[in-house]
């Protein structure tokens, strides 16, 4: 379905600073991963979602403000960024949200790293666990696959790369 057909949202960036955007985050990676998914929420929420760890983007529509979408970025160091966590929910795809929240991501990424180190920044690495059934999705985002699949909260996963 083309995204012209999206109905009207918005992307807010969500983090310790802001604990009632940070909690509609969780609340829908709980609806997909844990409701949907059936993953146990003892490994949904994890070390990342520590204060200081990372930074979530949370798509929202305009009218009401319901939460449908979000994606976690974890900031291992100032350059080395993972995502995770990236979910719409179902009634919400095929919109080309699950890509826009990605590039969202990749927004802030880039502007949280020309703010610290000045125009010409350092190369920015951006690191993924791809569920498998899900490759495709993030090669159209730009990843590409690095080293064999390997086992992650019970389900098989695909470590991918990008630089920005
Ligand atoms: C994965 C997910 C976020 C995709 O969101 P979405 O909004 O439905 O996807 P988009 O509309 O942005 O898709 C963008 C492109 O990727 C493609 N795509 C979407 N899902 C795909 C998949 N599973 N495999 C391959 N391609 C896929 C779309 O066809 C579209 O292609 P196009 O640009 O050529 O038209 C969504 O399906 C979801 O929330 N799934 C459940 C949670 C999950 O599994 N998250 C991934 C954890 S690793």
């Amino acid at each position: 379905m083309p995204s012209t057909d999206a109905p009207a949202h918005e992307f807010v960036i969500a983090d310790d600073s802001t604990p009632d955007l940070l909690a509609q985050c969780v609340n829908v990676r709980i609806a997909v991963f844990v409701d949907e998914q059936q993953f146990p929420l003892d490994t949904e929420i994890d070390k990342y979602d520590e204060p200081g760890k990372s930074t979530h983007v949370l798509l929202r529509l305009v009218q009401g403000l319901e939460p449908i979408g979000t994606i976690r970025i974890v900031h291992l160091s100032p350059t080395d960024k993972k995502l995770g966590r990236l979910c719409v929910l179902k009634p919400y795809r095929n919109f080309k949200f699950g890509k826009d929240l990605v590039l969202a991501a990749h927004d802030y990424i880039r502007k949280q790293a020309v703010t610290s180190n000045g125009e010409d920044g350092p190369r920015l690495s951006v690191s993924l666990h791809s569920q498998i059934y899900v490759k495709g999705f993030y090669a159209k985002c730009g990843y590409e696959e690095v080293g064999p699949e390997f086992d992650e909260d019970g389900a098989p996963h695909q470590r991918m790369i990008r630089y920005l």
